[in-house]
């Protein structure tokens, strides 16, 4: 037992953050490019190893919710577990069915990510769960592995059917930058398919604004399986595997069906945004040149692939109006968060605008300031 974990009864604290995506919106389950960014809101957990074979977890945001469960049974228990418990087990059990054995252990989350709010809530219990869990019980789990451990609790576990921009945002991304990050090469190799961009908004004046329109989106159901589906029928009509393999929109005239048509459009036109904006902000351009690319984004987030609500149009009308160099939904969409880059100046005005437009429509917003966080692991 190290120090730090014997003046702490053996019990460690780790944290992993929620993320903003600045530009990249449902091109990772196309094997495109993706450009987020961790925010400062975490969930920590705390934990410790056990020399029996229980795993214990706990929610401070859930009390009276607290499970124990042998690590072997946690497969088949899973249907009767609360819904937020499923998140961190599935990574345990993920663990397990990896082979890397996993001993008794107890966790405590505590999450100041909002729900519901698409900025990756879910993943950063999971990415907290997955950090705590390797440190504990199987050290020699590299990041790679770690995201995907994190992306399959989600997915087969819980059965929300998330790419892999929440999980690899949360485990790579460091402070002062934004992760550029290509899903294709990134998972079909044992290195690279990264690269940290530098991300400074306060050198140059700005803030990037994020406003929860505290209209919840749920990614287990809705529209977010059908938009997969549809991407896949759109690549299987052109013959390729994926979205990521048709480079010019030219190349989609093939489509005949008008919604998988728009659907490809915004997939392949968002790989290229996302190329241009890291292109930028590698240049060393004013950042403020990335604002009508992200418009863009949100225009074709709302027009093509369909994802954008009233709510999301309104909030990112008001931010564009009271003088927003560029704002969009983030996320799956159906709901949650806008980002809006602003001049630190009209930070105030871009905020106040949206909020009073959101309250005459009966919701309550939230603002925070995504300043690029680090990403997960241990804290002393
Ligand atoms: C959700 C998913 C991600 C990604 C985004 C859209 O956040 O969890 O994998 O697909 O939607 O970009």
């Amino acid at each position: 037992m190290t120090e730090r974990e014997e003046s702490s009864g053996g019990r460690r604290r780790w944290s992993a953050p929620g993320r903003v995506n600045l530009i990249g919106e449902h091109t990772d389950y196309n094997d495109g490019f993706v450009l987020p960014l961790a925010i400062p809101l975490v969930v920590t957990c705390v934990g410790a190893r056990h020399s029996d074979d229980l795993v214990r977890v706990s929610s401070r945001q859930r009390p009276g919710e607290s499970v124990r469960l042998p690590a072997g049974s946690l497969a088949t228990e899973r249907d009767l577990l609360p819904g937020w418990a499923r998140y961190p087990l599935g990574v345990v059990a993920e663990f397990g069915r990896r082979g890397h054995g996993i001993e008794g252990s107890e966790l405590e989350f505590d999450g100041a990510v909002p729900a519901g709010a698409g900025l990756s809530s879910s993943a950063a219990l999971c990415c907290a769960a997955a950090v705590a869990i390797r440190d504990l019980c199987a050290p020699a789990v590299g990041d790679r592995e770690l995201i995907d451990i994190a992306r399959a609790a989600e997915n087969d576990y819980v059965g929300a059917p998330t790419g892999i921009l929440d999980h690899a945002a949360s485990i790579l991304c460091t402070e002062g930058h934004a992760l550029f990050l290509d899903v294709r090469a990134f998972t079909g190799a044992a290195t690279g398919g990264f690269e940290q961009i530098p991300f400074d908004l306060a050198a140059a004046g700005l803030r990037l604004l994020v406003i929860d329109t505290g209209q919840t989106h749920d990614h287990a159901e809705g529209g977010y399986g059908t938009r997969r589906a549809e991407c896949a029928a759109a690549a299987a009509a052109l013959g390729v595997g994926s979205l990521r393999d048709i480079d010019e929109l030219a190349a989609l005239s093939g489509l005949t069906d008008p919604v998988l048509y728009r659907r490809a459009r915004h997939v392949v036109s968002e790989n290229d945004r996302v190329r241009a904006v890291a292109a930028l902000l590698l240049s060393g351009a004013d950042p403020r040149e990335i604002g009508p690319l992200l418009d863009a984004g949100h225009d074709s987030l709302r027009d093509d692939f369909e994802v954008s609500t009233d709510v999301l149009d309104v909030a990112v009308g008001a931010a564009r109006e009271a003088g927003a160099h560029g704002s969009r939904m983030v996320g799956g969409g159906f709901g949650g968060s806008i980002i809006a880059l602003v001049d630190t100046a009209a930070a105030g005005r871009v905020e106040g605008s949206v909020r009073e437009r959101l309250a005459r429509s009966g919701f309550e917003s939230r603002t925070f300031e995504a300043v690029p966080s680090p990403g997960a692991g241990p804290v002393d």
